[in-house]
């Protein structure tokens, strides 16, 4: 039994973690300001600080004496990261210096290791597919650069000051309590929301385009394995399924889950949007040898079957 910090623990994948890391019988510290986060989301069982994780002093205070960090917080918004360019950036980035910072010295004067949450974002419009970690990142907002350089920044926690981390590049993440304005699985939640209403389903483009979706379930276990990889050379691994899905197998998927058939209508492209994302899973396998369990019929089933017991 070990105990540790997870930040970010009240919002979608944290909440989740937290709950695989309590079902492991670990201890739990939750740091959650719930920017986005809902305290209904934390489970009874983890100590909920409300706070920030650029409060240096707290952050040092919480991690001490505990077993690793799980760094999560963030303000996962693509769209918000280039309006509040700096607000955003002094979470996204000096936040999780703020955490790598406490690692230093949290387990009496000694490091102690953190997992923390990248992104897929880091790859931008690259489109060497399968895409894999040898890529040169090319980030095309301010997301997705705080993410890149929070994998830089590690490196300077583990090159000058010895703290083990390991980094994991969430792709697009689906599952119960995910945000239905999300940028990476909102196509999902809309789907949903209109096949529950009987609406006609918009796609733009021709619908070929492909994401790579990965449960939340899943993701909680490529961190809970990563914390026991995390190393001083700071390594980084992709977090997907490594799967291709299609806007139009999508709908394939989702539309028998409610029972009945609706009109789908073809709109114009919309401008900029990547068209295919799709990652590479074989480092994941060799570094963490695990991959996702949950394929994309039944993650939907129980993110519907979630939703339908929601008030
Ligand atoms: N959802 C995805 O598909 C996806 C994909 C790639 C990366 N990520 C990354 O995964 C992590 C979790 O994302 P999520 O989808 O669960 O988002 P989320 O918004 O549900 O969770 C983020 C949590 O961080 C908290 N938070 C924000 N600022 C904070 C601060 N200053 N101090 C303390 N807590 C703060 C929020 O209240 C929220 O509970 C983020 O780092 C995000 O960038 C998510």
């Amino acid at each position: 039994m070990a105990k540790y910090l997870v930040t970010g623990g009240a919002g979608f994948i944290g909440s989740h973690l937290v709950s695989a890391l309590l079902a492991k019988k670990h201890d739990v510290i939750v740091l959650d300001n719930l920017l986005t986060g809902k305290i209904e989301n934390v489970p009874e069982e983890a100590h909920f600080v409300l706070g920030s994780i650029c409060d240096a002093p707290l952050v040092k205070k919480l991690l001490e004496g505990t077993d690793g960090c799980f760094h999560l917080a963030a303000i996962p918004s693509v769209l918000k990261a280039n309006e509040a360019w700096l607000d955003t950036h002094q979470i996204n980035l000096a936040g999780t210096i703020t955490i790598f910072d406490a690692a230093r010295t949290a387990n009496k004067g000694c490091p102690v290791p953190v997992v923390y949450a990248s992104s897929a974002a880091v790859y931008g419009d690259n489109t060497d597919l399968p895409l894999s970690e040898s890529c040169q990142p090319t980030p095309v907002g301010a997301y997705g650069v705080d993410k890149f350089a929070c994998e830089l920044h590690a490196r300077v926690a583990g090159i000058v000051h010895k703290v083990p981390t390991y980094g994991l590049r969430f792709f697009n993440v689906y599952g119960p309590r995910q945000d239905p304005n999300s940028p990476y699985t909102g196509v999902i939640s809309i789907f949903m929301d209109r096949l529950k209403q009987k609406q006609p389903l918009f796609v733009y483009g021709d619908g070929k385009q492909t994401r790579d979706f990965i449960f939340v379930r899943d993701i909680a276990n490529f961190c809970i394995e990563a914390m026991s990889h995390a190393a001083v050379d700071a390594p980084v691994s992709n977090a997907c399924c490594g799967k291709g899905v299609s806007i139009l197998e999508l709908t394939e998927i989702l539309i028998p889950l409610f029972g009945h058939q609706v009109e789908i209508i073809f709109k114009p492209p919309r401008i900029g949007e990547v068209y295919h994302s799709v990652g590479d899973v074989s480092l994941a396998i060799e570094q963490l040898g695990m991959r996702a369990q949950t394929d994309l019929a039944t993650g939907l089933a129980e993110l519907h079957a979630y939703q339908e017991s929601m008030p």
